[in-house]
């Protein structure tokens, strides 16, 4: 393993070295949030988005860290290598308590840790193979937490039948990825579900809905019914270390022609454009 230098605790150190109290709230609950930021050429992608919804988080779990986009770049940008794709996984949670007890300590200092590492190029051009599962998640799926144990088993799932994703499905309707957003294309209509309690609002989503619009492309936010996700002739999954990635068989049954389809492409173009453009 490469012995790479991280960030905890106001200190940069190899990985090796970054060290933490078993006591920790994170380790022993799950106390924490998280975000991962991409970053392209050295520079943070829609960082402004992300340190938003970073503090949406940290709200929602009542755990108060005010730092402003300056005092968060100081701690990451040193971080970042020169090079082609990297992200930034950026961990908070309530800190190390002196005993183990479910309600909040009285006196904690959160553990924040930050480390870069490379996206894996993912072959995108050839689609990938989804499953559906059924969503069997909390009900706090909006809040970027650690706690993602029912996210990881419903992920291995989809791998242990050799897929990329499991698309989760609720009442008769789909959600999101298991790490993912997830649009279709019904009736030539591009639709991803509205942001709720049940999904991760993505930064990758809210930037395909925005070229989506500017770009007068057919497009609503709303409800991907079971039914429609079966008949659609796209289906695409979205995440910020996945990009957009076309799915082309659900279920082992074809998506449209099971090929790749037109307005992915169109997207893609789109995306890679934007992306080169906010640099
Ligand atoms: N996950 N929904 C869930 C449940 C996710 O975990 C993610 C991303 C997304 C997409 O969000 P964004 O576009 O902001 O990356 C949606 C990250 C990549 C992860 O957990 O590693």
């Amino acid at each position: 393993m490469q012995d790479k230098i991280v960030y905890l605790n106001g200190e940069y150190l190899p990985l090796s070295e970054a060290k933490i109290s078993v006591l920790d709230r994170g380790f022993l609950f799950g106390d924490g949030i998280y975000e991962v930021i991409p970053a392209y050429f050295g520079q943070l992608f829609c960082l402004e988005a992300h340190l938003q919804r970073l503090n949406n988080s940290l709200n929602a779990i009542r755990l108060p860290l005010a730092l402003n986009t300056q005092q968060w770049l100081d701690i990451l940008q040193p971080l970042l290598v020169e090079g082609d794709a990297q992200y930034i996984y950026l961990q908070i949670t309530r800190g190390v308590a002196d005993k183990r007890d479910h309600a909040f300590p009285e006196h904690c200092k959160p553990t924040v840790f930050a480390m870069c590492s490379a996206i894996a190029p993912f072959p995108r051009e050839n689609g990938v193979q989804a499953i559906t599962l059924d969503d069997m998640r909390w009900q706090l799926c909006s809040i970027k937490a650690t706690t993602l144990l029912a996210n990881i088993l419903l992920r291995q799932e989809a791998v242990d039948q050799a897929c990329a994703e499991a698309i989760l499905l609720k009442e008769g309707y789909a959600t999101e990825g298991a790490a993912s957003n997830v649009f279709a294309v019904v009736d030539d209509i591009l639709i991803t579900p509205a942001n709720s309690n049940e999904i991760l609002p993505g930064i990758t989503r809210d930037v395909i809905i925005d070229l989506a619009k500017v770009n007068g492309m057919s497009m609503r936010v709303g409800l991907i019914l079971e039914a429609d996700l079966r008949r659609a002739s796209e289906i695409w999954l979205t995440s910020s270390t996945r990009e957009i990635l076309p799915v082309i068989t659900l279920d082992n049954k074809p998506v449209g022609d099971g090929q790749v389809g037109p307005v992915w492409k169109t997207m893609q173009k789109l995306f890679q454009e934007y992306k080169r453009e906010v640099l």
